[in-house]
């Protein structure tokens, strides 16, 4: 097990914030050795001062899953709920989310882990700021790394727009498959969203059905 130090260093986080991307740009073309194990990514988060949100946070929320998903679910940052139990996704959204795994046949935990763009909670569940998104993002490369999901769905607009690094709305990000890191990744509406949207859930479901249509593309044998 590498000290924390090390791990702060393999990531590129420290005093002075140093961005560096990781080997997983090259995943879909050959297979990375993760850099870190799972042990040493999750003391990692739990000690991270790399952004002002560990001033206010309860606990970092690293993600919850099967690490050996295919699927991986990237919401936007943890809530007041997230913040208290450990858990992303824990509150009314999530309760969401797990229905529309469901209406696609997976559960959170089989096959699927879920995680966020950034690992603390925003004060008052105001947007994430950029710097804060830039520090955490060692974090999510990481994951992937160990996990090497085959399909990767964005939740909400600030997830997708992140990843994708573009300012282009959700509405035209939408039904089309993107990569992220080499991994196709499909772009649907938050759960929070849809729950004040209802109409919208349509759009969703055809959301979900597309990542699904790609996934089986990806695993014939599925
Ligand atoms: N919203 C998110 O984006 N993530 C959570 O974990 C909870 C709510």
């Amino acid at each position: 097990m590498l000290s924390r130090a090390d791990v702060f260093d393999e990531l590129g986080i420290g005093p002075v914030w140093r961005l560096r991307e990781a080997p997983v740009a090259q995943a879909a073309a050959a297979p990375v050795r993760p850099r870190l194990n799972w042990e040493e990514l999750a003391d990692a988060v739990a000690h991270c001062t790399a952004c002002k949100l560990h001033l206010t946070r309860t606990q970092g929320v690293l993600g919850v899953g099967d690490r050996n998903a295919d699927w991986l679910i990237i919401g936007e940052a943890p809530g007041a709920d997230e913040d208290r139990l450990g858990e992303p996704f824990v509150g009314q959204a999530g309760k969401l989310l797990d229905a529309m795994l469901a209406a696609i046949s997976l559960q959170r935990g089989d096959n699927v882990y879920i995680a966020n763009l950034l690992k603390s909670r925003p004060p008052g569940n105001r947007n994430p700021e950029p710097d804060e998104v830039a520090a955490c993002r060692p974090y999510l490369l990481a994951q992937i790394e160990l996990i090497q999901p085959k399909l990767i769905l964005a939740l909400g607009r600030f997830a997708a727009q992140n990843l994708l690094d573009t300012d282009e709305a959700i509405g035209r990000l939408r039904g089309r498959v993107h990569r992220f890191q080499g991994v196709p990744l499909v772009v649907t509406y938050h759960p929070a969203y849809l729950l004040r949207n209802l109409a919208d859930k349509a759009r969703a479901w055809e959301d979900l059905c597309l990542a699904r249509r790609t996934y089986a593309t990806l695993t014939p044998d599925s």
